[in-house]
C-alpha cells in the first residue's frame, strides 16, 4: 500500500507530507485566531481530487469540530470546502450559527483574505488564474518596458505588448476584491532612431494603459506625479539638441518625471463602504496614515538603482503606495515583481505580500531577500513553480 507522503510525492504535490500540511493548515487557524482553541486530527491525502484534509479538532472538548482543505498541488486553502471560522466559533461554544461577521463571503460582504505571503515564477497571465477570486486588497506594479532595451524587451510590436498587460489587467480583476485598488508606474517610452535620417518617437504608453484599465472595469481615481530630482534624466541625452541651438520647435524637455495611476475596481460601493465593512476597527484605526502625508499629487522621490535589476522603484514609492490604499493585514500583489521591492515595502509595514515574477533569476533573489524580511516567519512562505514546500526541509 502507497504511504501518504509516496502519492504525494508521485503526484508531484507541493504538500509532500503530513507535516506539510499542518503546517499549511496552522497558518489559516492564525488567521482565524483559532490556534489557542483547535488542533488538528491526522491529515489525509485524496489524490482523486488533488486536496489534503486535514481534520479540526477541539482542544478542550477532543470532538471532532470541521476541516481545512488544501489544494495540494499549489498548497492554497480551498476556502469553499473548508469549515467556515464563524461555524468552527459557534460550534466550540456549542451553539448554531446564524451571525454574520466580516469573515469573507463574496457579494457584499466584506472579506479577509486567507492568502498568506506568497512568490511565484511565471507568467503572471497564468499564476493570477491560479489565485483564489477576491483574495488581493491592493495591486501594485510597474510593468515591463516595451522596447526601452532592446534586450530588456519580449514584444515584436507594441500592439503585442498591449494586448499582453491588458490580458494581465484582466486576470487581476478577478483577484482583487471589491473596490480595491490597482496602482500602476508607467511612464512614456522613448524609442531612439534607428539612423540619423529618422526621428525618435516617444510612446505615449500611460494613456494607453488608462484606456485598457477602463475597457477591463475599473474606475480612474488619481494621476500622482512621481518627480526625480534633477539630473536623475539627464543620461536620455533628450534636449541637448535644443540646448546647443535653440531653435524653437525642438525644444524638448528632459523628461524628470513618471506617472502613479491609481484606478479602482468598479463597483457601486463607495470608497467609505471599505472602511466601515472592514471586520476589524482595531486595524483600520491602527493603519490610519500620520501628519506627514502628500498634500498633493506630485511625490518628489529619489530613483533607486540595483545592480541585480535595470528597473526597480525606489522601497519609499512602494511604500507610500501601500500605507495610503490598504489596511494592515491586507495582501498586496506585484504581478511584476522583479526584485521584491513590494515584497518589502509590504513587510515593513505589516501587510502581506504576493510577487509573480518570470525571470527565476529574479526570484531567487526574492526568496533570498525574503529571508531579511521575516527572519524565520520566512518558512511560512508559500511557493508557487520554485521548489514544493517540505517542512522537513525548508528552503528558507
Ligand atoms: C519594471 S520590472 C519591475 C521591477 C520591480 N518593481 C522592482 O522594484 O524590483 C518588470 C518585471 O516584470 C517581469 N515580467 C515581465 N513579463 C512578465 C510576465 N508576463 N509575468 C511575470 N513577470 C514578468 C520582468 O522580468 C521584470 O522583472
Amino acid at each position: 500500500m502507497l504511504t501518504k507522503s509516496t502519492i504525494a510525492t508521485k503526484r508531484k504535490y507541493n504538500v509532500l507530507n503530513v507535516k506539510s500540511a499542518k503546517k499549511v493548515a496552522s497558518f489559516w487557524l492564525e488567521r482565524a485566531k483559532l490556534e489557542n482553541a483547535i488542533g488538528f486530527g491526522l491529515p489525509e491525502v485524496d489524490d482523486r481530487y488533488h486536496i489534503w484534509r486535514v481534520p479540526l479538532v477541539g482542544k478542550t472538548s477532543h470532538e471532532r469540530v470541521g476541516e481545512v482543505v488544501i489544494d495540494a498541488y499549489t498548497s492554497l486553502i480551498v476556502e469553499d470546502k473548508s469549515t467556515n471560522p464563524e461555524v468552527l466559533e459557534s460550534r466550540l461554544l456549542g451553539r448554531n450559527s446564524h451571525k454574520k461577521t466580516g469573515v469573507r463571503k463574496q457579494n457584499g460582504t466584506y472579506v479577509l483574505s486567507s492568502l498568506r505571503n506568497t512568490i511565484a515564477q511565471g507568467d503572471s497571465e497564468e499564476l493570477l488564474q491560479e489565485l483564489p477570486a477576491g483574495s488581493v486588497n491592493l495591486i501594485f506594479t510597474s510593468p515591463p518596458y516595451y522596447n526601452a532595451r532592446p534586450e530588456y524587451t519580449d514584444y515584436v510590436t507594441y500592439e503585442e505588448y498591449l494586448l499582453k498587460i491588458r490580458k494581465i489587467i484582466q486576470n487581476a480583476h478577478r483577484v482583487l476584491a471589491e473596490g480595491c485598488f490597482f496602482v500602476m508606474n508607467i511612464s512614456p517610452v522613448l524609442v531612439r532612431r534607428a539612423s540619423r535620417s529618422e526621428a525618435s518617437r516617444r510612446i505615449a504608453v500611460p494613456f494607453d494603459m488608462h484606456k485598457l484599465f477602463i475597457e477591463e472595469g475599473y474606475d480612474f481615481i488619481d494621476d500622482i506625479i512621481w518627480e526625480k530630482p534633477e539630473g536623475a534624466g539627464w543620461a536620455t541625452g533628450r534636449g541637448r539638441r535644443f540646448a546647443a541651438d535653440r531653435n524653437p520647435l525642438q525644444y524638448k524637455p528632459v523628461p524628470v518625471t513618471e506617472y502613479i495611476l491609481v484606478y479602482r475596481k468598479h463597483t457601486d460601493k463607495l470608497i467609505d463602504w471599505n472602511i466601515r465593512a472592514h471586520p476589524d476597527k482595531e486595524i483600520v484605526k491602527a493603519s490610519r496614515v500620520a501628519d506627514d502625508y502628500d498634500r498633493t499629487n506630485i511625490w518628489k522621490i529619489t530613483p533607486s538603482h540595483d545592480q541585480r535589476h535595470p528597473a526597480i522603484f525606489p522601497v519609499e514609492l512602494a511604500e507610500k503606495v501601500i500605507k495610503y490604499y490598504s489596511f494592515k493585514g491586507d495582501v498586496v500583489l506585484d504581478p511584476f515583481a522583479g526584485i521584491g521591492t513590494v515584497g518589502k515595502a509590504a513587510v515593513k509595514l505589516n501587510r502581506r505580500f504576493v510577487l509573480l515574477e518570470q525571470n527565476p533569476k529574479y526570484v531567487s533573489i526574492i526568496r533570498e531577500e525574503a529571508k531579511t524580511w521575516l527572519g524565520k516567519e520566512a518558512k511560512q512562505i508559500h511557493t508557487i513553480n520554485c521548489a514544493p514546500i517540505d517542512a522537513d526541509n525548508m528552503l528558507f
